[in-house]
């Protein structure tokens, strides 16, 4: 089957799908993205992941390429013609294609890119044994709550992470807190039980893995609070997880050189894991 990607209006071969030089997402990383999981041919939360895209642009001051319910359809049709039943779509939008100058060209017009594939989120032996996160200082911008495509800080510390035979960095600002991952949240649960995510602010994405395992923690009557909590805190947690649309309640067993409770992923994590496993299933959209 040939792979199909949406750019622009059109649907393409993946092989030969391709912007301008001039797009400015090439050129400056101007652009913001989303990655939204399918499960058996559905969408996991698209409604709030199309949220926060109009969020990213109105944040950036780029304006929707189409409607919403035209974004949807586009979405569908990556997914339909890829016949993706279990994987992620990604969709790309960049302010412009604009001879390379820094001020945003006179009557910018959105550039759109989709495209779908199949995969499991993460391997199950992740979830079995838990993973390794490294910790690094937090270089990224002051505006972490829009979802850019600029990746770099991301993509370094990401690479050091898998160098490090390690699945995540989480990122420590400069008062010692953690921030989140590369490219996903971080959780702790403390000795005292407590489960603790830093609320959000413009230093973090709000992830809407995160929004929904909030609702879900909730559900299940465990104690919940957003705060920062330091890497030293972070260590001598009794568990911790990361959340992402393609890491769904990942446990994490060691940060750096220190192991998290007994070395094995946590009840707690395994419950949660278990229920937002279940949402994905039961409550996305067709
Ligand atoms: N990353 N924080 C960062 C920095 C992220 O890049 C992501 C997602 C998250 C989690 O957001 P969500 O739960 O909405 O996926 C938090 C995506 C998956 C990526 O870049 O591939």
């Amino acid at each position: 089957m040939t792979r199909v990607a949406y750019v622009n209006g059109r649907y393409v071969p993946y092989r030969v799908a391709s912007v301008h030089i001039d797009d400015r997402g090439y050129t400056f990383a101007d652009g913001v993205y989303e990655v939204v999981a399918i499960v058996d041919g559905r969408f996991v939360d698209e409604a709030p992941h199309l949220d926060r895209l109009e969020r990213s642009l109105k944040e950036l001051r780029m304006t929707l390429p189409m409607s919403r319910r035209s974004i949807e359809f586009v979405l569908r049709e990556v997914v339909r013609r890829n016949r993706v039943r279990n994987g992620i779509v990604y969709l790309q939008m960049s302010r412009a294609v604009a001879p390379r100058d820094h001020p945003f060209p006179a009557d910018p017009k959105t550039q759109f890119v989709a495209w779908a594939r199949s995969g499991k989120p993460v391997p199950v032996s992740h979830a079995e044994d838990g993973v390794k996160a490294i910790t690094l200082p937090d270089i990224r911008w002051g505006r972490c709550d829009i979802k850019s495509t600029a990746l770099l800080p991301n993509i370094l510390a990401k690479q050091k992470a898998r160098e490090a035979g390690a699945y995540e960095a989480w990122l420590v600002d400069e008062n010692g807190n953690v921030t989140e991952g590369s490219s996903s949240n971080a959780w702790i649960i403390t000795p005292k039980g407590e489960l603790v995510t830093r609320s959000t602010d413009e230093a973090i994405l709000s992830g809407i893995t995160r929004l929904t395992v909030r609702e879900l923690a909730r559900e299940e009557g465990l104690r919940l609070v957003e705060r920062s909590f330091s890497l030293a805190e972070a260590k001598g947690a009794r568990e911790a997880f990361v959340t992402s649309a393609s890491s769904p309640v990942v446990p994490v067993t060691q940060i750096d050189d220190q192991v998290i409770g007994n070395g094995k992923p946590g009840s707690t994590t395994l419950k949660l894991r278990e229920r937002y496993l279940r949402y994905m299933n039961e409550e996305s959209t067709v």
